[in-house]
């Protein structure tokens, strides 16, 4: 091949797929191999990993993925994607508008749930108990990041986000036949123990926090855990915007429009007065 050949099919470099006419071969495999005896999930792992996970770590992933897909029009991904189709946007336009909301706030804590959770991991590895690693762990992230611990609190579910307890209990399993250690689910209950006692009152661990569990106990690192989120949420997304699209419904706000905001502003003074 001649240097400038090179200078082209070295443009991008990837592990993950090799093609020629005919033949598609993902991370090695065959495509026709991979059709048909993998499911979604092993495909998603084989994808973002490189390697094709046993059928019990994909199923404790498949569970994180059912669990996110939707929070009703209330979610702000949600309504987002229904507002997008009431101005005129397809699918692929509401999808994209819908996923662009899902960050630090609001399905991308996973992220940052994760990377607090190795804090953890780590400083209790010095030989600390975990609970006072936890305590010490939540001052650094409070003084460092923000008040608001990831993947903890919920505006509508309290005490309880009722995803948390099944996918922890999930992960116990998982953790009884040695799929994974179940380490990550006794660290998110040790948060959701230190922050109840500090605020007297629940602060539940929602489905940021409980899906990040899942996907730290598998080794995902924390960006894939907001990317396997927005994955999930996509289906959700795309299942309210077409129902919208069925509906109808033309260039609705976020409120019926007899509802209006607060203004806070300045009252109308009189430009033409001296
Ligand atoms: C989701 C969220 C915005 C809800 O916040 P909220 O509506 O203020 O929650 P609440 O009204 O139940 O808060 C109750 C108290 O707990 C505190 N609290 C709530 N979430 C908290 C968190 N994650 N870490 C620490 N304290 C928290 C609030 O500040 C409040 O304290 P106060 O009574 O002294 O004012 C907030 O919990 C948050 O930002 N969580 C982290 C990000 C996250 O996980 N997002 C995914 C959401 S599904």
């Amino acid at each position: 091949m001649s240097e400038t050949q090179n200078d082209v099919s070295d443009w991008w470099q990837t592990e993950i797929i090799d093609m020629a006419p005919g033949q598609i071969r993902i991370r090695g495999h065959p495509i026709g191999d991979l059709i048909g005896n993998v499911t979604f999930p092993q495909m998603i792992w084989l994808m973002t990993r490189g390697d094709v996970p046993s059928k019990a770590q994909a199923e404790l992933l498949e569970s994180a993925l059912v669990a996110a897909v939707d929070h009703g029009p209330q979610a702000p991904s949600i309504a987002a994607s229904r507002m997008a189709v009431t101005c005129g946007l397809g699918l692929n336009g509401a999808l994209a508008s819908a996923v662009n909301m899902l960050d630090d706030i609001h399905g991308g804590a996973g992220e940052q749930a994760v990377e607090l959770y190795s804090w953890i991991d780590n400083a209790a590895q010095t030989g600390q108990a975990l609970e006072a690693a936890t305590g010490e762990m939540i001052d650094r992230w409070q003084a460092e990041r923000t008040k608001f611990i990831p993947g903890f609190g919920h505006r509508f579910h309290k005490p309880v986000d009722p995803r948390a307890p099944r996918l922890l209990g999930l992960v116990d399993e998982a953790a009884q036949t040695g799929t994974v250690t179940g380490r990550y689910a006794e660290i998110g209950r040790a948060i959701q123990h230190v922050l109840n006692t500090r605020k007297g009152k629940p602060v539940p661990m929602n489905i940021d926090g409980a899906t990040a569990v899942i996907y730290a106990e598998l080794g995902f690192a924390g960006p894939l855990a907001r990317g396997l989120f927005c994955l999930s949420r996509s289906v959700g997304i795309i299942a309210h915007a077409w129902e919208q699209m069925n509906q109808g419904g033309r260039n609705k706000g976020p409120t019926p429009p007899s509802y209006r905001w607060t203004y806070s502003g300045p009252r109308p003074i009189d430009l033409k007065g001296d």
